[in-house]
């Protein structure tokens, strides 16, 4: 091989392999919410300046609890909850915006409650800025210094940039994550799917053949007792496999609004060759099972009516968590509803209206940027 083919810009072909990896490597890190969360804080001193960093995260609406620690010198707080209100971070946590402070142990607004630990680290100087995506508290992430400070408005802006990535990184980790959940569920189905066809038609053959054997005429009584119960056995084993393709085919409660959704997405493109994406935007809670099919026959009804009138190129399909909720939305870049449209004798929307409502829902329809229609499914979490 020559020279050439082995090196590029004069450098070892595996060196540029290797830079490839640890690249990937990142990526696929990132696509961790925790060591995202962990990355992110550890280049938080860098970044900002501080000397100490941490991250609180939230549990439940009401606290959080510290970790992530960079350059920490005890770890008294580490695990600590901080209720809302209280401290700084439970302070930023209520008003949902930076806060800071010059002397932690000088500031009567901040309370008791974690002198101690604040002593025991040597820490002055905090700040404290919500982590936040579309309204959304994902965390709260803290700097302090070990002196007394006014923090300029260099550091405090380079604080809300590095928690607005935060929030980025967490995002997409949620998004990444639902989407190899439901991925795997599919697969899961797939091979479902394709054992039901081969070694359930297998066993179920297997079975007519011995009862056909054990009915014929002149056999030895031992030689049929022994035939029913093998013929028992491959009964038993059709029923196991049965339970067992049951189990692997039926989506877990999370990602189970995806999986419909995304059936639909299949084969309404099947159907008309137009393609429609779904996305899902945040971690979705699990749903009771009418909420999800009433979510799921309002994007059926919505894509079909994308077919019948939209004249569309393409369709979104897109599921996110509300503050309450789970949404729905379904738009399409096609022709959007005609003026005329005032009274028509379609059923379709107004029973899926019907169908969300029973289970505390609503329908809304909008005309999108695109000039297409936008259909808003909303159900209570
Ligand atoms: N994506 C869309 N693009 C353009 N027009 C739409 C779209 N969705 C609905 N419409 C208009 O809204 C009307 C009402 O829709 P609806 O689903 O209630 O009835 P339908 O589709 O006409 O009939 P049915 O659903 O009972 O078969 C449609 O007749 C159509 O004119
Ligand atoms: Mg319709």
């Amino acid at each position: 091989m020559s020279d050439a083919g082995c090196r590029r810009n004069g450098r070892p072909r595996l060196d540029v392999l290797a830079e490839l990896n640890e690249e990937y490597t990142e990526i696929l890190a990132l696509l961790d919410h925790h060591t995202a969360m962990r990355r992110l804080s550890s280049a938080v001193p860098k970044l900002t300046g501080v000397e100490v960093a941490f991250v609180g995260s939230p549990r439940g609406s009401q606290q959080l609890v510290l970790g992530d620690f960079v350059n920490d010198y005890t770890g008294v707080a580490n695990g600590l909850v901080v209720p809302a209100g209280a401290g700084l971070g439970g302070k930023v946590l209520m008003a949902r915006r930076p806060l800071w402070v010059s002397d932690y142990r000088e500031s009567p607004e901040i309370g008791l409650d974690f002198m101690p630990h604040v002593t025991a680290e040597g820490v002055h100087a905090m700040i404290a800025a919500p982590i936040l995506h579309d309204g959304r508290l994902l965390g709260v992430l803290y700097g302090a210094d070990r002196y007394r400070h006014r923090f300029d408005d260099r550091t405090i802006h380079a604080f809300e940039q590095v928690a607005a990535r935060m929030a980025a990184a967490q995002v997409i980790a949620e998004r990444s994550r639902h989407a190899a959940e439901v991925a795997a569920h599919e697969e899961r189905r797939r091979m479902a799917l394709e054992l039901h066809d081969t070694v359930g038609a297998m066993l179920f053959t297997l079975g007519a053949g011995i009862r056909r054997l054990h009915d014929e005429p002149n056999l030895d009584d031992t030689v049929r007792a022994r035939l029913a119960m093998i013929d028992q056995q491959a009964s038993e084993a059709i029923a196991a496999l049965r339970g067992s393709l049951h189990v692997l085919s039926a989506p877990p409660e999370q990602v189970a609004l995806g999986v419909a959704l995304r059936e639909h997405c299949r084969a309404f493109s099947e159907r008309t060759g137009v393609i429609a994406r779904m996305i899902t935007l945040t971690e979705l809670p699990g749903l009771a099972p009418a909420r999800l099919r009433a979510l799921a026959d309002a994007a059926r009804e919505a894509l079909l009516n994308a077919e019948k009138h939209a004249r569309a190129q393409s369709v979104v399909v897109s599921a996110f968590a509300t503050r309450d909720g789970v949404m729905v939305t379904v738009s399409d870049d096609g022709e959007g509803i005609a003026a005329d449209q005032t009274c028509h004798d379609g059923l379709g929307l107004a029973a899926v209206t019907d169908r969300l409502a029973r289970v505390g829902g609503t329908l809304g329809v909008t005309e999108n940027d695109d000039g297409g229609v936008t259909v808003q499914a909303w159900v209570p979490a």
